[in-house]
């Protein structure tokens, strides 16, 4: 058994941002969620819009790594419209069942975070071990390392007793 694995969405890369940074803190796995339809441009925009709000679940392509070999699996995703992204939707959606231990985090202009956690939690069926939402002005100007470093030491923390 692995002791984590990272698996994120970004249709813009600050996700990815902070996915690799919790992995490199964690020295673990990493896996991105991937489109199988293309999300550029305007139209690629207002589709992610109206699948998140309608809680689409559209295909993505085949994951390599396998949520069973993980002790911890940290969940990664962009708000979209104060949803969950519909690709992350997808993937929890379809491994939830195999998840031990869940930690999320998502990423966001400013608001919509802290739903979309809860959202995350209730797709999943159990609490976060730990969870953060991190506004864009934050990721990209540095001051979200205090907020990272307290979320892998939470994600992290020896659990107290063995799960059944
Ligand atoms: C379709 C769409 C809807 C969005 N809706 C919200 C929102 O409701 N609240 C918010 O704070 N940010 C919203 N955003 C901004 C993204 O959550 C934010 O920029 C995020 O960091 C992008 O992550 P990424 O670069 O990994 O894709 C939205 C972005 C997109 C593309």
């Amino acid at each position: 058994m692995k002791p984590c694995l990272v698996v994120y969405y970004s249709r813009t890369g600050i996700t990815q941002d902070v996915a690799t940074r919790i992995a490199a803190a964690c020295a673990c796995d990493i896996e991105p969620v991937r489109d199988v339809r293309p999300r550029t441009g305007w139209a690629g925009y207002l589709r992610s819009g109206r699948e998140a709000f309608a809680r689409k679940t559209p295909p993505i392509a085949a994951m390599t790594r396998n949520p069973d070999d993980y002790e911890l699996v940290i969940l990664g995703s962009p708000v979209w419209v104060g949803r969950l992204s519909a690709p992350m939707r997808s993937y929890v959606q379809a491994n939830a069942a195999r998840f031990r231990r869940v930690a999320a985090f998502c990423t966001m202009g400013g608001s919509g975070g802290d739903k979309v956690l809860d959202g995350i939690a209730a797709l999943c069926g159990k609490p976060l071990l730990a969870r953060m939402a991190l506004a864009d002005h934050e990721i990209k100007s540095g001051q979200d390392r205090d907020k990272i470093g307290m979320f892998v030491q939470a994600a992290t923390a020896a659990p107290t007793r063995p799960l059944a």
